[in-house]
């Protein structure tokens, strides 16, 4: 671990972050490609993780080589919202990932202040499910936001809702695109997932059970 300064604000992306949600957006996906004869690899997921849900389909599209009018487009749009509400129906708090409620109590205790940057539209509903809304000064949220990851609003907006300087806010991101959006708005960002996806990161931990207080103490 790399010695850092101390960061005043965390920053967490949702999905594939503090619950693995990233499978169902997956398997939804994986069935509205189908659709357009296309197979969905886990490859070709890596490049939507993180992306909203309006910029996955037109990546989708790419990639089987379709092209679709206003209408179908909004259409798979909402067929693809329809399947992964069905699927998140039973989450619960049960499903938080390994060491994120850990985290979320080391913060608290010390007085770091905790928002939310996702690209979901549904992560107001997560977050309830979850039972963890109460962690969040501010949810800053696909319905919130112009620009996409890996664009930085998301995560600008964030920092300035909590009254922190970029620089002193850590990102917490499972995707490339969040990643992105995070060092394109100056500030530190944590990959949580394989070494091998994010080999160029200064910070990468298998999961939030690798980031103890040891470890949280030298970023916050
Ligand atoms: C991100 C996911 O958090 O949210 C993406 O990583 C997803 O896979 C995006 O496409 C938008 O989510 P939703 O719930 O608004 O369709
Ligand atoms: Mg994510």
């Amino acid at each position: 671990m790399k010695k850092t300064k101390k960061h005043l604000c965390a920053l967490f992306d949702l999905d594939g972050v503090i619950v693995d949600t990233a499978k169902y957006h997956y398997l939804a996906w994986k069935k509205i490609a189908a659709e357009f004869d296309y197979e969905l690899t886990e490859a070709d997921n890596e490049q939507l993780k993180g992306v909203s849900r309006s910029d996955s389909l037109n990546r989708i599209l790419e990639m089987a080589g379709k092209s679709l009018d206003e209408d179908s487009f909004n259409q798979f749009l909402h067929q693809k919202n329809k399947d992964y509400l069905i699927f998140i129906q039973e989450v619960k708090k049960d499903n938080i990932l390994p060491g994120v409620k850990h985290a979320l109590d080391f913060l608290k205790e010390n007085k770091i202040k905790i928002g939310l940057g996702s690209a979901s539209k549904n992560a107001q509903i997560i977050l309830e499910k979850l039972e963890i809304t109460s962690y969040f000064e501010t949810v800053v949220d696909g319905n919130s936001v112009q620009n996409g990851k890996p664009h930085p609003e998301v995560f600008l907006k964030g920092s300035q809702l909590l009254g922190v300087d970029p620089e002193y806010c850590v990102v917490f991101e499972d995707s490339q695109a969040g990643i992105h959006a995070a060092q394109a708005g100056g500030m530190t960002a944590i990959a949580l997932g394989e070494e091998k996806v994010f080999s160029d990161m200064d910070y990468c931990f298998p999961n939030f059970e690798a980031l103890d207080s040891a470890t949280l103490k030298t970023l916050f």
